[in-house]
């Protein structure tokens, strides 16, 4: 079953652009192993309870975790504190003769992904979970447990990677794709088949022969390069990122606009079989169903290793191991079948797991330094986001010196303490995230941290509201707000003022020449020279850019304004059809009102109105426009143009739009029921894009 992650994403605080850039770079590979440490104890001191006590405790928590994951789609522990959390609950159950002498009951306990937003569709077959060894004895008892049960000793197994996603079962009758359903409790899950459809490499037909009905087992999964799109796209958008490529495809696959789902590029690979129904007989044997998925074009598990021995089994595990951080794709272990499908039925299942098959978990890449410092971050909204200062560590082959702490609720619930030895691993093999404080090395003058009451950089009053897990400062001249907003505004995705950087900046705000994002019309090269320290050549150059931005583009002014909540894409989509910013600001869409509603910020867009900025968007652009040349297919009912108008808006800007999906298609853009022109854009492998997605692309 998924694990929940470190943070909640309803709980924490916005991740600021700089801090996941910080959060990305810190990840670039240094070189280095890190050493083996000990699983880090929750923060609950599991000292400090009865054993009884204490697996009520586990209990409740494990519970709350796994409503948080599948209800909420939230986030507060690792994958390795929950699962540490689980293994603490098994060990205790069996030390007070709770459990059944199997590992597999509160190991395997089936979550429940069903959202109550999907109809609801019966497993022919039940989706089980997996029995988890964490340990290589653990691994070997397995093996020797079924070597005995099955009264063999030439046992064939199969090593697969255990691919970290979210189960799926797809149907397909006579040879066509008809249902793709969520594990749910194990029974029934949530009917997903319109966002699972637009799974580019799922084949919607099989090719050859195929039985009358079969259910497929596996896994929708974001890979490593998709999962950073996104969340640099999240970011941008003022969304808190997810830490965790599979929690990220999860929200994705419960998404109800299937249209969106198509722009984010889920993948899919089969990996075991549900329901098999008719002629020709199901496989024989695992090896036998992976040259079946692969026949039917599929996508099947590419790195299969046998082996016979327990010996070999090890091998193969730890090559799998050695080999993961370099796979496109975020694994977590590695699972062991045994291959042959006659003994699989004869050691048949437990009610939560097979018997024949167990996942190896790997230790994750996990190591404990210093905490020296928590530190504040004001990002240009005003959300406040503490950093841990940490004393720079190896992880997995790079260098952390820093992790984000989300929010106050973070520290507090994890009791950090400055001063205190922490375990820090990485949320999805990518993100450094600071699981826990080390209890047993904490020294008692170490006191708890009370996060602070005022800004760092104005001393304004900090604000959170109830039930809230943000802090902010709402002072509006916020010196350090106003950095952000500023290095924001010249960025090259909003009005691209080049070689103003963040040092200029700084020195510039200081010295009072900038109060607002408007005042960089004022600077005069005087400013730049006496305030900002830079030479006459520059001050001048500088200038010049400042003037040239006065022609930036409306969407990408609306973006470079730091209108909570807006990122590129929706400043682009307010942009699309509008001329300049009074314009815009006449308009004044829904997630505006609240920015425009306060004077400072009406008073800024007359300034820049005033200072000529963003006077006319080009409107000769069809000749050499953004999709001249570029042949567009329209399928299903856009959410806000109507064909004409789609159709008039792609012309604008030198497209051609065909009624008909072909290889000479260049761009398709679907939305609601899109029927069949969708499926033929998949086969053809064709770019499928969103309304919006196409409003970005309709301003270079
Ligand atoms: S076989 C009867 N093979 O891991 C269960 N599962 O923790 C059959 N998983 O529910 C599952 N990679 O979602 C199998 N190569 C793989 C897998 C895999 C990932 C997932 C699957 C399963 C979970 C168990």
């Amino acid at each position: 079953m998924p694990p929940p992650l470190t943070v909640s994403r309803s709980s924490i605080g916005r991740v600021t652009a700089a801090l996941l850039g910080v959060a990305f770079a810190l990840v670039a590979t240094l070189g280095g192993q890190s050493p083996p440490v000990p699983a880090p104890p929750d923060w609950v001191d599991p000292e400090a309870a009865p054993a009884s006590a204490r697996i009520d405790e586990l209990r409740r928590e494990i519970a709350r975790h796994d409503a948080l994951y599948f209800k909420q789609n939230t986030l507060e522990i690792s994958d390795a504190a929950y699962d540490g959390l689980k293994q603490e609950l098994r060990q205790l159950e069996q030390s007070l003769g709770q459990l059944p002498a199997s590992a597999e009951d509160s190991e395997s306990v089936i979550g429940d992904d069903r959202s109550d937003e999907f109809p609801l569709v019966s497993h022919q077959q039940p989706m089980l979970s997996l029995e988890k060894a964490y340990t290589e004895s653990e691994l070997r008892a397995f093996i020797t447990r079924v070597a005995q049960r099955t009264g063999r000793s030439d046992l064939r197994w199969v090593v697969e990677p255990k691919f970290d996603g979210l189960a799926i079962s797809v149907t397909y009758e006579n040879g066509h794709l008809v249902r793709a359903v969520t594990r749910g409790d194990g029974h029934q899950g949530d009917d997903v088949t319109a966002n699972v459809r637009t799974i580019p490499e799922l084949a919607v037909t099989l090719p050859s022969t195929f039985p009358r009905s079969v259910e497929l087992r596996g896994e929708v999964y974001l890979d490593y390069a998709e999962f950073t799109r996104l969340n640099q796209e999240r970011d941008d958008a003022g969304e808190t990122p997810f830490t965790h490529p599979r929690n990220l495809a999860a929200g994705t696959l419960k998404l109800h606009t299937p249209a969106e789902v198509a722009r984010r590029r889920l993948r899919i690979v089969f990996y075991g079989l549900g329901a098999w129904d008719g002629l020709p007989l199901p496989p024989t044997s695992q090896q036998a169903l992976h040259a079946r998925i692969r026949d039917w074009k599929l996508p099947g598990v590419e790195s299969v290793t046998t082996a016979q021995t327990s010996n070999e089994v090890w091998t193969a595990v730890t090559q799998l191991g050695r080999h993961r951080a370099a796979l496109s794709f975020p694994t977590d272990g590695a699972v062991i079948k045994l291959d042959d499908v006659a003994l699989q039925h004869e050691l048949g299942d437990s009610a939560k797991a097979p018997r024949w098959s167990i996942a190896y978990k790997y230790p994750p890449s996990r190591i404990s330094t210093r905490l020296q410092q928590i530190t504040l971050q004001v990002g240009r909204t005003g959300i406040i986001t503490p950093l841990a200062e940490l004393e720079p560590v190896v992880i997995g082959g790079t260098t952390v010196a820093r992790a984000s702490l989300y929010n106050a609720e973070v520290i507090a619930r994890r009791d950090l303490r400055i001063g205190d030895w922490v375990f820090v691993e990485k949320a999805g093999g990518i993100i450094p995230v600071v699981v826990g404080p080390d209890v047993r090395r904490r020294t008692a003058a170490l006191a708890p941290y009370p996060f602070p009451q005022t800004c760092p950089e104005c001393a304004g009053k900090l604000v959170r509201n109830e039930g809230e897990a943000t802090t902010r400062c709402v002072q509006s001249d916020c010196p350090g707000q106003l950095r952000r907003r500023i290095e924001h505004y010249v960025s090259p995705d909003a009005a691209d003022i080049k070689g103003m950087g963040p040092v200029l900046i700084a020195a510039l705000v200081n010295g009072h020449c900038l109060k607002t994002v408007a005042d960089l019309y004022r600077l005069r090269t005087a400013d730049l020279v006496y305030t900002g320290g830079v030479s006459e050549r520059v001050g001048r150059q500088l200038i010049e850019q400042i003037e040239q931005s006065k022609k930036t583009r409306l969407g990408r002014l609306i973006y470079g304004l730091s209108i909570p909540g807006v990122g590129r894409a929706a400043a682009a989509e307010w942009a699309a059809g509008l001329e300049n910013l009074p314009q815009w600001q006449a308009t004044t869409p829904a997630p505006a009102q609240t920015y425009l509603s306060q004077v400072q910020n009406r008073a800024l867009i007359t300034d820049l109105i005033a200072f000529g900025v963003c006077p006319k968007t080009a409107g000769n652009a069809s000749s050499k426009g953004p999709l001249f040349g570029k042949t567009v297919v329209l399928t299903g009912t856009l959410p806000s143009w109507n064909r004409a108008e789609a159709r008039q808006q792609i012309e604008a800007v030198g497209g051609h739009v065909a009624n008909a999906v072909s290889r000479r298609t260049h761009l398709v853009v679907a939305g609601e029921n899109p029927g069949s022109k969708l499926n033929e854009a998949q086969s053809l492998g064709l770019e499928i894009i969103t309304e919006s997605e196409l409003k970005k692309r309709l301003t270079p």
